[in-house]
């Protein structure tokens, strides 16, 4: 597997040491984080409008595999139809508006039936069948279809729009990333929701600079990322970063993707709010779902190359899950948005003062202001 030619760019960047400061002196108001009329216009011009990553492919890998999603706050499904074509539905029966799909679970049903009159649709959402058609004289099946929302799968993603006309074009174009990391055809070992009583932007703030990651991560990661070098840029407005180690980069071919990820790190964070972290042989995708301004669901998903055939194997990548969904995310990186938000509610901070290692911060603190005046 190859680099695409931006992630090359990058490594090469750290291998010549070139650093990324930001100017000194940038701050970000407070209340772009405790004001709940900010996070209602967020809503409104970010998480209702544009294109943002559900879940990775591999939640339903298989045609015939359909999966409820409601923490966007619409009620969707996720299904793979019988071709193995992803699509993104109101989880809405088309007769009288019941939930169609119960629970939260990952199904395997070549037909979906309402639990109310039994109406039937396939996972390409044609309505297929009902009771007593007679019963409805003149009812014109193909327009009872369940409700699609524009959707793409690449990269080993599913995006979706909560609206028409959604331009996939940038989602489209850092998916080369994710396919490079081999991602379309991961195995998912273990996903999990985290509820963060912060900010949204507060838990991308953990993952937009390396200032804090000897310090907070001190216990877990922090040893591994001593003296890195971080290099970064963006695709559309998808911000891309690599940290990596000048003396372990001595000699290694960073035109070979395996090698590469052995002495560089990557992470990305995807407008609207999703974070990717890939460790050297396995990818963490995080989707933060902002419920409020002080609320967050955060789903984390750890993709593995392929699906664990000994104990050994799951007794491995059990470690990996452990350490950093539950160690470095949860009990480090949410902890610090909660403790964050808590601080901030008080007052005492009206300006975040952000240091040259915190540029990226205010690189999304722009992107989000961008898209908020768009
Ligand atoms: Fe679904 Fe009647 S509401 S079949």
């Amino acid at each position: 597997m190859q680099p695409t030619p931006g992630q090359l760019a990058l490594a090469q960047a750290v291998g010549e040491g070139v650093t990324r400061e930001a100017e000194a002196g940038q701050t970000v108001p407070a209340s772009r984080y405790t004001d709940p009329d900010h996070f209602a216009r967020e809503k409104a011009a970010l998480f209702d409008r544009l294109p943002q990553v559900l879940a990775p492919s591999a939640l339903i890998p298989d045609a015939g595999m359909a999966v409820p999603h409601d923490a966007t706050g619409r009620p969707l499904l996720i299904t793979r139809d019988g071709d193995g074509v992803a699509h993104v539905f109101l989880n809405v029966c088309r007769h009288r508006g019941t939930r169609l799909v119960e629970g939260q679970e990952v199904q395997c049903a070549k037909r979906l039936v309402c639990p109310y009159h039994a109406w039937t649709y396939k996972l390409d959402g044609k309505l297929l069948a009902l009771p007593r058609p007679e019963t409805f004289p003149g009812l014109d099946k193909s327009e009872h279809g369940l409700v699609e929302l524009p959707s793409l799968e690449a990269g080993g993603l599913i995006w979706f729009a909560p609206e028409e006309g959604a331009d996939f074009s940038d989602a489209k174009a850092v998916s080369a990333d994710f396919d490079a990391f081999g991602m379309g055809k991961a195995y998912l070992f273990r996903r999990k929701t985290h509820t963060v009583y912060g900010n949204w932007k507060l838990i991308m703030d953990a993952f937009l600079e390396s200032y804090h990651v000897t310090r907070l991560h001190a216990n877990t990661i922090g040893p591994f990322f001593k003296d890195g070098v971080t290099a970064g840029d963006s695709v559309g407005p998808h911000l891309r970063s690599a940290v990596g180690r000048l003396e372990e980069m001595e000699g290694v071919d960073l035109t070979d993707m395996e090698a590469m990820r052995r002495v560089i790190t990557f992470a990305y964070q995807l407008l609207p709010a999703t974070v990717i972290v890939p460790s050297p042989d396995y990818v963490n995708v995080m989707v933060l779902m902002p419920q409020r301004h002080d609320l967050t669901l955060v789903e984390d998903f750890m993709l593995i190359p392929e699906e664990p055939k000994t104990d050994k194997a799951r007794d491995h990548w059990e470690r990996s899950w452990k350490l950093l969904d539950g160690g470095v995310f949860a009990s480090e990186d949410f902890r610090a948005a909660e403790l964050g938000q808590q601080g901030l509610e008080s007052g005492a901070v009206t300006e975040l003062t952000l240091g040259t290692l915190e540029g990226g911060i205010a690189r999304f603190d722009a992107i989000v202001q961008d898209a908020l005046n768009a």
